[in-house]
């Protein structure tokens, strides 16, 4: 009978490490898999007529897919809108009427599971796009993005408890089995398993706070449930340790990225020339400010904190170096000086849209952080960003490199970039 106990006990331990890692395994690889190869599959054969926030050639597909639950006519849709539409399908007659009969492209190689993995990518984008102004506005969070999501780990929780729950009652189930068992065989009932009615009178007698303590499974449970709480406190608290997404300073001047950038659409290389040719996007100096507001606003207070930082009389029109302060913008990004990141290189050469790491600042009144810019921040998009390398002089250069150690010639430094300025001096 004791062996039949102790086989029970530790099946229960194996039950329990092995929900809970299952899970944690499953949900992880789950949710990255999916929208993983969903966003290839979208970038390649979507962006050219839907983007997922806003109203392009289609509509925007975020809100779209999330208010559109019918994931069976999405992939119909999606697969051959065509076929809908000549079926008379309602609703693909409404949303095709409503976009002026624009027509969508027919996409009869995608399989239903790359649908799905589509449909999947955009749902999971919306969410964390519509979740992002309040993270900025928070100034701190992005654990969704740098540690295991709060759904993992409540997820886990309710296993355990599941499982749990689902021991306990085997639990009663092998007691009982046991007497029936021992009784049958005649044997006197373990006074363990079943307690006297003296004891349950006493116990009663005894206060709460001593019967649970006396619980022994209650007691695990509630120490398991406080390390589990701790726990992932502590990994998400690490994991945001140093992490400044959503960090807005308050700026000297109220100058607006939303007006010049949004309203005005003045180019960003207007400003931050830096982006494109070297490391440093770079504050534009106050200089490139007067080429407008020498006459525009003169009497606004925000612009004569221009003209009180240059030492110029906006009466005389004259400047007086020696009056002058510099405006101390703040940083709002800064990179630990152990990390060497390049702007022309990922502006430029990379061709990333300076949005991709931050955000629309063309609505942003005051610049935010608006990506973690943590290394794993870097890592993810070095490991996911195809490199388009034609007609890129740098690429010639390694590919012609390549050709000439095929070839078994000389390669020097030289040919491999190695006299150019950037190299060495930055
Ligand atoms: C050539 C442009 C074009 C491409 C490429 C395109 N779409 Fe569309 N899509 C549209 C248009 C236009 C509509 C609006 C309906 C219409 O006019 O047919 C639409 C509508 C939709 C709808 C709304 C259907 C509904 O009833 O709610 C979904 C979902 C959708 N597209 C998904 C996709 C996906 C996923 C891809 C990539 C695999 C894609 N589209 C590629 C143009 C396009
Ligand atoms: C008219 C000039 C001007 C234009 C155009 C402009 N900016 Fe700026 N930008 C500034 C100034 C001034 C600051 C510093 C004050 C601040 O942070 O708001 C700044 C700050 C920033 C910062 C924060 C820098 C830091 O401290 O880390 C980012 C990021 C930025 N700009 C991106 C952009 C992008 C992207 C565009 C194009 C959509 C753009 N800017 C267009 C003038 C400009
Ligand atoms: C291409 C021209 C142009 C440049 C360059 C420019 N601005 Fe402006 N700015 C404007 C215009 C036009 C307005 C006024 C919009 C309006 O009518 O409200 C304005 C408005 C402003 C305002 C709001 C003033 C107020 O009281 O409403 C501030 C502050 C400002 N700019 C700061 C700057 C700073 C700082 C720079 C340099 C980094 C800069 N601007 C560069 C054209 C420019
Ligand atoms: C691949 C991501 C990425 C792209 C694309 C990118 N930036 Fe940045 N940007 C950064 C990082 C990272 C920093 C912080 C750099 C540091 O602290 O050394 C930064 C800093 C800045 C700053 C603060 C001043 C400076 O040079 O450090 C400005 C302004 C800026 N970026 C503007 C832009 C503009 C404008 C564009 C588009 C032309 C752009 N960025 C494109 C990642 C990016
Ligand atoms: C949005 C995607 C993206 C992000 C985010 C990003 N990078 Fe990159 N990075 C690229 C791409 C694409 C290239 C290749 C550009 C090329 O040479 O064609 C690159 C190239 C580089 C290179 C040159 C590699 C080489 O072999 O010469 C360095 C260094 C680099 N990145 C550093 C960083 C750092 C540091 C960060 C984080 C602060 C970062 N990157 C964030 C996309 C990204
Ligand atoms: C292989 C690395 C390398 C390359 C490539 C390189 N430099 Fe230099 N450069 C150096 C070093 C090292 C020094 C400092 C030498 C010293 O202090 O005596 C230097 C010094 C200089 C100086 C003098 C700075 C001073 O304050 O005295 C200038 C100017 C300069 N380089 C310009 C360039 C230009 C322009 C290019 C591209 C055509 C270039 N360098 C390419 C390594 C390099």
């Amino acid at each position: 009978m004791r062996n039949f106990s102790l086989i029970f006990k530790q099946f229960s331990r194996s039950v329990l490490l092995i929900a809970g890692f299952a899970f944690w395994g499953f949900s992880n690889a789950y949710a990255q898999a999916d929208a993983a190869k969903g966003e290839a599959i979208f970038k390649s054969k979507c962006t050219a007529c839907h983007k997922i926030d806003q109203q392009l050639i289609g509509p925007a597909l975020g809100p779209q897919l999330t208010e559109e639950t019918d994931d069976k006519y999405l992939i119909k849709w999606i697969q051959n809108n065509q076929a809908l539409i000549a079926a008379k399908n309602p609703k693909a007659l409404a949303i095709y009427n409503k976009f002026n009969q624009a027509g969508m492209t027919v996409f009869t190689e995608l399989s239903d599971a790359d649908v799905t993995n589509v449909i999947a990518y955009a749902r999971a984008e919306w969410k964390t796009i519509k979740e992002k102004p309040v993270v900025a506005a928070g100034a701190t969070g992005a654990a969704a993005e740098t540690g295991p999501s709060s759904m993992v780990i409540w997820g886990l929780v309710a296993v355990i408890i599941i499982a749990f729950i689902v021991i306990l009652v085997l639990n009663r189930v092998v007691a009982t089995l046991e007497r029936l068992l021992l009784k049958g065989k005649g044997v006197v009932i373990d006074e363990e398993v079943e307690p006297t009615a003296e004891e349950v009178a006493e116990a009663k007698k005894k206060d709460l706070i001593k019967r649970i303590l006396k619980n022994k499974k209650l007691v695990f449970f509630i120490i398991i449930c406080g390390t589990l709480a701790m726990g992932s406190w502590g990994w998400v608290t690490l994991w945001n340790t140093n992490v400044h997404t959503g960090y807005q300073p308050v700026q000297p001047i109220k100058y607006s990225h939303e007006l010049h950038a949004g309203t005005m659409k003045i180019d960003c290389q207007y400003c931050h020339t830096g982006a494109y040719k070297s490391k440093n996007a770079s504050i534009p100096s106050l200089n490139v400010c007067m080429n407008c507001h020498k006459v525009v606003k003169t009497e606004s207070p925000e612009i004569h904190k221009i003209y009180d930082a240059l030492g110029y009389d906006p009466k005389t029109q004259k400047y007086d170096s020696t009056a002058a302060k510099p405006i101390q913008w703040i940083r709002v990004h800064n990179l630990p000086d152990l990390a060497y990141f390049n702007h022309s290189q990922h502006v430029k050469v990379g061709g990333i849209k300076c949005q991709t790491c931050h955000g629309p600042v063309q609505t942003m009144k005051e610049v935010y952080q608006y990506s973690p810019l943590t290394m794993k921040w870097c890592i993810q998009c070095h490991k996911r960003t195809e490199v388009n390398g034609k007609g890129n002089a740098y690429y010639d250069s390694i590919l012609a490199a390549h050709d000439k150690i095929k070839k078994g010639e000389k390669v020097t430094a030289a040919v491999l970039g190695g006299i150019e300025c950037g190299k060495c001096h930055y």
